[in-house]
C-alpha cells in the first residue's frame, strides 16, 4: 500500500476529503455540541450533518467555539450536509443551503449532497405517503451544480443512491457526483456499487460502519463477528477498529459515531497499523445482512421503507428504490 496512513482520500474535485469522519445523525440534543468539541479535540477533522437530523445549531455552536478559541481553522476541517427530500425543488436548494449554513454559522460546506433519491412536498413533516412525490433528480442536481459554481458547496454529491441512479445521473449531470454517501460496514460491503463508483471516480463513503443505526443485531452481527474477530485479535485491535480500517483499506471513508471520548478516540485510532493484505480477500466470505424483507428478519439494514408507496413517489417497491441492488 503506498500509503499506509490513509488519512485521506482525494475526490474528483482535487479537494482531500479526511478519511475519518464523525457521524451526528441520532445524537442527543445537549450532547451533541460537547461531541463535537472533544472529536475536534482528539483529532477529528470531518463532522459529516444533515438538515434532517435537526441538529445543526448545535455543531454550528461547536464549531463556533472551536474556531474563536483558535482550536483549529475553518479550512481544516472538511463539514458535510445533505439536501432533505422536502427541499428538491430548484428553487428551494439553495435556500435549504442557506438555512444550513446559517444553523452551522459558516460560509460554505465542504460537502453538500442529495440525502436520498427521493422527494416529497415542501414542508412535508414526515417524508412517506401522501407527502412523497416524484423527484427529477437532473433538476435538483442543476441547482446542486449552481451551489458548487457560487462556491458555497466546494463539492458536491449523493446519497443513498444505487449503481442506476448514479449513472443516470452521469449521463446529465454538467459537474459529476463527487460522493456517495450509503451504508457501509462488513456485514452490508456492497462490492459492485464500489466497484461501479471506483470506475467512475465517485468516493463512497460509509455511514453506519459499525452497523448500529440497522440496530444492535446488525452492530453485533459485526463486531462479534469470529472472523472480524481473528483479524482483531491478531493486529491486536478492537473488532470496531476493524471495522473501520477494513473501509479505509476497501478505499471508502467511514462515518462512525460515538458520544464517548474514549471510543471517539478508539474509533480514530486507525492509521498507525493496518490490516494485513492476505486477510483482506476474506472479508468478502462475511455473510451479508439483506435488505429483503424476511419473516422474522432481524437483520434489519437502512432501506428506507416509508419512501416506497403504491400510489404516491416515484417508487412502489424496495427493488424500485435501489434498483435490485438490494
Ligand atoms: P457510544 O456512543 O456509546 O460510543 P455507527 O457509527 O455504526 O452508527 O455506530 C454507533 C454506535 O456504536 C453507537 O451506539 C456507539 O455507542 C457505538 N460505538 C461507537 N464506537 C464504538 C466502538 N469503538 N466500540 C463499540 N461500540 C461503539
Amino acid at each position: 500500500m503506498a500509503d499506509n496512513k490513509i488519512k485521506f482520500f482525494e475526490l474528483n474535485t482535487g479537494a482531500k476529503i479526511p478519511s475519518v469522519g464523525l457521524g451526528t445523525y441520532g445524537a442527543k440534543h445537549g450532547v451533541l455540541q460537547n461531541t463535537v468539541i472533544s472529536a475536534i479535540k482528539v483529532g477529528y477533522r470531518h463532522i459529516d450533518c444533515a438538515s434532517m437530523y435537526n441538529n445543526e445549531k448545535e455543531v454550528g455552536s461547536a464549531l463556533k467555539k472551536v474556531f474563536s478559541e483558535g482550536m483549529v481553522k475553518r479550512q481544516d476541517v472538511w463539514v458535510t450536509s445533505k439536501l432533505w427530500c422536502t427541499d428538491h425543488l430548484p428553487e428551494d436548494v439553495p435556500k435549504a443551503l442557506h438555512k444550513t449554513l446559517q444553523d452551522l454559522q459558516l460560509d460554505y460546506v465542504d460537502l453538500y449532497l442529495i440525502h436520498w433519491p427521493v422527494s416529497a412536498k415542501r414542508g412535508a413533516i414526515a417524508v412517506k405517503g401522501e407527502s412523497l412525490t416524484q423527484p427529477d433528480i437532473p433538476a435538483t442536481w442543476k441547482a446542486m451544480e449552481a451551489l458548487y459554481d457560487s462556491g458555497k458547496a466546494k463539492a458536491i454529491g449523493v446519497s443513498n443512491f444505487s449503481a442506476k441512479k448514479l449513472r443516470d445521473l452521469l449521463e446529465v449531470a454538467r459537474i459529476p457526483p463527487a460522493v456517495n454517501q450509503v451504508e457501509l460496514h462488513p456485514v452490508w460491503q456492497q462490492p459492485k456499487l464500489h466497484e461501479f463508483c471506483k470506475s467512475k471516480g465517485i468516493h463512497l463513503s460509509g455511514y453506519s460502519p459499525l452497523g448500529s443505526q440497522s440496530g444492535e443485531n446488525v452492530r453485533k452481527k459485526v463486531l462479534d463477528n469470529p472472523f472480524v474477530k481473528m483479524v482483531a485479535r491478531e493486529v491486536g485491535k478492537s473488532p470496531a477498529q476493524v471495522s473501520l480500517r477494513w473501509g479505509l483499506q476497501m478505499g471508502h471513508s467511514v462515518l462512525p459515531k460515538s458520544i464517548s471520548e474514549a471510543r471517539l478516540k478508539e474509533n480514530l485510532d486507525v492509521f498507525s497499523w493496518f490490516i494485513p493484505q492476505e486477510l483482506l480477500p476474506n472479508f468478502s466470505h462475511i455473510e451479508q445482512a439483506s435488505k429483503q424483507l424476511h419473516f422474522f428478519c432481524f437483520e434489519k439494514l437502512i432501506r428506507g421503507e416509508a419512501f416506497v408507496h403504491e400510489t404516491y413517489g416515484a417508487y412502489k417497491t424496495l427493488e424500485e428504490l435501489w434498483d435490485g441492488e438490494i
